[in-house]
């Protein structure tokens, strides 16, 4: 991930900075877990398991705390 993938965390709209939470989230993953196919095969540990899913979506949270604080809550 050397390339510049997160210019900034500004978003027009808070559905936009709540979808940047989840590819930031996504990312992390990513960035621990380089390999697609391994990332691939541990999909099915968590796509039906909600306590797994509820720990995703906290992790999408935190980041969307982030996101919205840089935005200044989109009150401007
Ligand atoms: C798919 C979020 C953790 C592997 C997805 C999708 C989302 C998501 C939103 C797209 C679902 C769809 O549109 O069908 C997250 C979040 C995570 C997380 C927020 C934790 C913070 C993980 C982990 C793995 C993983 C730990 C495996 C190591 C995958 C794979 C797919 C997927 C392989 C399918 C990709 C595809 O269909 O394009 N995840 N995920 N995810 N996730 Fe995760």
């Amino acid at each position: 991930m050397a390339e510049s993938w997160l210019p900034s965390l500004i978003t027009a709209t808070p559905q936009e900075g709540f979808e940047l939470a989840a590819k930031l989230a996504r990312l992390g993953v990513k960035l621990t877990q380089p390999s697609a196919e391994i990332r691939d095969r541990l999909r099915s540990d968590y796509d039906e398991d909600t306590g797994q899913l509820i720990a995703a979506s906290q992790v999408v949270a935190v980041h969307f705390q982030t996101v919205a604080a840089a935005n200044n809550y989109w009150r401007d």
